[in-house]
């Protein structure tokens, strides 16, 4: 028995492969270089539904769908936003994802990926004190998203990076809000159930919930030459360093290389702070570890690239819920294909009555 569950196989999936000890993330047979290369996020999203969903293999359609569902989910905001008040980003989306209603898994898998930016910028503008903007249905989903949260048409530069993140985290195997997902999905209690499950899961600064607390590191550390004294302090108190290690990778995630580039062709002006405050960060932890490698994960490029995209450090977790509800709702098809509940076996450890 393993309390991490680690190494338990509990699905079958044609979706994607965490290959730890090569730093390979194979998507769909595409390795996840040429995934972020080759397609946009509604492609990645066509791709991962081919054989589940009527719209799977077909980009275009797909497309056009998701555009309008966008419509047809801000038509819902003004009821829906004055309960956010209050709500931290990734409550507020937990909360406007669970008023949808489970439908038919076709239709919702439609839905809730077009209700991910709506909602986003939706709460994010309104955190802003600002109204929301209606979305455009004929936009890429990614620069609509930007679109609907400045008001105006986005550097289509930003918007290819933000494209790049969103395929780049599409998908990662059975990872926590994954398994989350497919198994409320099991117990056939709904596309949207499945969704918010895995939301739930995601929240969490262990999966998740790391990139805006990256940042937060690299504020505090504030140069470089400060980082090796920051990062020895923070080991020695017991604390983990964000942006790095990871439960499969036992070398560096390769999403972060991809990641990174998307960053570089951004210029990012903390890109270089970033850069070194890594090295000094990998010199520590071998040295702390060195048993366990310990390696540069997504989130630490993710909080640089989301930053130079624009977005606020609490819309983080939401903005990755936008990318991976491609794959979650490819699983939750997956699952619900197999007809089976997943119900495993917990062994009893405490007293029996005498
Ligand atoms: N900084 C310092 N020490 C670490 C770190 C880190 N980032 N990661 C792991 N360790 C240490 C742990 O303290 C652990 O020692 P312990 O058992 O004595 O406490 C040891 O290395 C072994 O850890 P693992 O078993 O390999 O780690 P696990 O699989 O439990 O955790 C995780 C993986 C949660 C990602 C961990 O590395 C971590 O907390 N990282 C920081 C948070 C983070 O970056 N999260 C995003 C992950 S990526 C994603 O989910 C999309």
């Amino acid at each position: 028995m393993s309390a991490g569950l680690d190494g338990i196989i509990a699905a079958d999936t044609v979706l994607s492969h965490v290959d730890g000890a090569a730093g390979r993330l194979v998507l769909r047979g595409l390795d996840v270089e040429r995934a972020a290369q080759s397609l946009d996020f509604e492609g990645m999203t066509a791709l991962l539904w081919q054989g589940f969903h009527p719209l799977g293999g077909r980009p275009d359609d797909l497309r056009a769908a998701i555009g309008q569902a966008r419509g047809r989910v801000a038509a819902r905001l003004p009821a829906l936003l004055p309960a956010i008040s209050g709500l931290s980003a990734v409550e507020a989306l937990r909360l406007l994802l669970a008023s949808l209603p489970d439908g038919d898994a076709a239709g919702d898998a439609v839905m809730v990926v077009a209700a991910m930016p709506v909602f986003i910028a939706a709460l994010d503008r309104r955190a802003r004190g600002l109204a929301p903007v209606a979305p455009d249905v004929g936009a890429g989903h990614a620069a609509d998203f930007l679109r609907m949260m400045t008001g105006v048409d986005p550097d289509p530069a930003l918007a290819r990076a933000l494209d790049t993140y969103l395929v780049t985290v599409s998908d990662h195997g059975l990872n926590a809000s994954t398994f989350a997902a497919r198994i409320v999905a099991s117990t056939r209690a709904g596309m949207v159930s499945s969704i918010v499950a895995g939301l739930c899961a995601l929240k969490g600064p262990l999966h998740g919930g790391a990139p805006g607390p990256v940042l937060d590191m690299l504020d505090a550390v504030g140069d470089a030459a400060a980082a090796p004294a920051w990062i020895a302090a923070e080991l020695a108190a017991g604390r983990r360093l964000m942006g790095f290690g990871h439960r499969i990778y036992r070398v560096r995630d390769p999403r972060a290389e991809v990641l990174k580039r998307a960053v570089r062709s951004l210029s990012s002006p903390r890109i270089l702070l970033a850069e070194q405050v890594e090295q000094a960060a990998l010199t520590a932890l071998s040295r702390h570890r060195p048993d366990r490698p310990l390696e540069t994960n997504v989130e630490f490029y993710t909080a640089l690239l989301l930053d130079a995209v624009g977005l606020r450090r609490d819309l983080f977790t939401p903005v990755f819920a936008m990318g991976r509800v491609a794959g979650w709702t490819a699983h939750v098809m997956e699952q619900e294909a197999t007809g089976r509940l997943m119900r495993p076996a917990s062994r009893y450890v405490g007293p029996l009555a005498a």
